[in-house]
């Protein structure tokens, strides 16, 4: 009997078999997932546990904002013989309604439930959507961008090509960059993937950069996968759904989750708002490859939503989450950090000294209990497996999580983040003289 154990399995160090794995080589875990496991083996403990500090970590905090008046989370949900009964394919039908109500009264769109598919997170949506381009469609998406979308990519044979992130774009590269056509035939069609606010950046296209941006999206031969997981955390909230003309007659695909600002990532529900075309593939993908989606979690969502509960959570989240980015950039622009961060989100770009690396500066942390994450993880022009002679352009950068920060942690992680720099710029110093 073959004996695997599941966390050496994850980390891809796999156990000496004597039978050859008919699975894919090349499936790495993502990123921050490699992180988690580097660190547990230099610390000790698994990040997240007592004394430890998540900074590396993508969540949101789960517990009611209380600074800002956010309205306290549902802790219990009804479940009846119904909700026992397989899900509907495409969505529950509350939900879908929760849904296309939530940015109709956000964003005055105009979506019906028949635009909007729900999926176990962000994810899985975003998944889907890439396994079912068709071969002429050409996927362009920045040189840093959130993790998952290489290892999603890879997996489903996107043919993709990278967009410039440079210091001197303000890794914010124009519109248009994301769809120019200069080398492609006629049949080739264009789809940019941007997350907006972005991960890792928080760089943000609202207004009229983002109605631009959806304008170009919507002419022919070219579409968009918008993902805003992010949405609430800017000011104001961002959609590129509020400047879509004619989504019925369109490519775009805009990506939502209960993950971030519904600061529910645990009930795992996200969702894919499209074409009445384009969703009824998705549906029709999801009746023989995932069955729908768990009712309590879908249930629970509704609740979520309830109108003006959400509108108090947006308000709240926007609010507690612009202070903390002031704040913590202030911090660590004094530290002598270069501080490229965006107005959303909730991470930091930081770009350390000359002479230093973010994977150094994390072999330090980790003996301290924390963690970054390596702007190396974040590289989409990296190779997937990994190459021991790629050298990053970003071996400097490294992104900082004050998601799931409480209030009052503010000066001790700054504290001890300072007293890790300092150490290490001392040493730095000392090598080079
Ligand atoms: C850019 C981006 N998109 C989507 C997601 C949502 O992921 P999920 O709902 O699958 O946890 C995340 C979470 O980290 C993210 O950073």
């Amino acid at each position: 009997m073959k004996i695997i154990d599941g966390q050496t399995n994850l980390l891809g160090r796999f156990r000496k078999n004597v039978t050859e794995s008919f699975l894919s080589d090349n499936c790495p875990p993502m990123g921050i997932y490699e992180t988690l496991y580097d660190f547990r083996d230099s610390f000790g403990s698994f990040m997240g546990t007592e004394g430890t500090h998540p900074w590396s970590q993508g969540f949101p905090l789960t517990t009611p904002l209380e600074n800002f008046n956010g309205p306290s989370l549902p802790d219990s949900i009804d479940v009846t013989s119904e909700d026992r009964f397989y899900p509907k394919a495409w969505g529950h039908p509350k939900l879908r309604e929760a849904i296309s109500k939530y940015y109709n009264d956000q964003y005055s769109s105009e979506i019906t439930p028949e635009n909007v598919m729900v999926f176990a997170g962000g994810r899985p949506g975003i998944y889907t959507v890439l396994s079912f381009l068709k071969e002429n469609v050409q996927v362009r998406i920045g040189n840093i961008e959130w993790p998952a979308y290489l290892d999603i990519m890879e997996q489903t044979n996107t043919n993709f090509q990278i967009v410039p992130f440079t210091k001197e774009n303000n890794f914010h590269p124009d519109n248009n960059t994301y769809f120019d056509r200069s080398g492609l035939n006629h049949k080739t069609r264009l789809m940019p993937i941007i997350s907006n606010p972005q991960n890792p950046s928080g760089q943000t296209r609202w207004g009229e950069e983002l109605k631009e941006l959806v304008q170009l999206a919507e002419q022919s031969k070219n579409g968009i996968l918008l993902d805003e997981a992010y949405e609430m955390f800017h000011s104001p909230s961002v959609s590129g759904i509020q400047f879509v003309q004619d989504l019925d007659n369109s490519n775009v695909f805009i990506a939502g989750a209960c993950t971030k600002g519904l600061q529910s990532p645990g009930i795992r529900v996200g969702w894919i708002i499209a074409s009445k075309k384009n969703i009824e593939t998705l549906a029709n993908y999801s009746s023989f490859g995932m069955g729908g989606v768990s009712h309590p979690s879908q249930l629970y969502a509704v609740k979520l939503l309830e109108t003006e509960r959400v509108k108090q959570a947006r308000k709240a989240v926007e609010e507690h989450y612009n202070w903390q980015r002031k704040r913590y950039g202030e911090a660590f622009r004094n530290m002598g950090l270069g501080v490229y961060t965006g107005d959303g989100g909730f991470y930091h770009w930081l770009e350390l000294p000359e002479g230093m690396t973010s994977s150094e500066l994390n072999k330090r942390l980790f003996k301290r209990g924390a963690a970054i994450l390596c702007a190396s993880d974040c590289d989409m022009a990296r190779p997937h497996s990994k190459d021991p002679d790629y050298v990053t352009p970003y071996a400097r950068f490294f992104r900082f999580s004050f998601g799931p920060l409480l209030p009052e942690t503010f000066e001790s992680d700054i504290q001890l983040f300072k007293e890790v720099l300092n150490e290490y710029m001392q040493d730095t110093l000392h090598q080079n003289n």
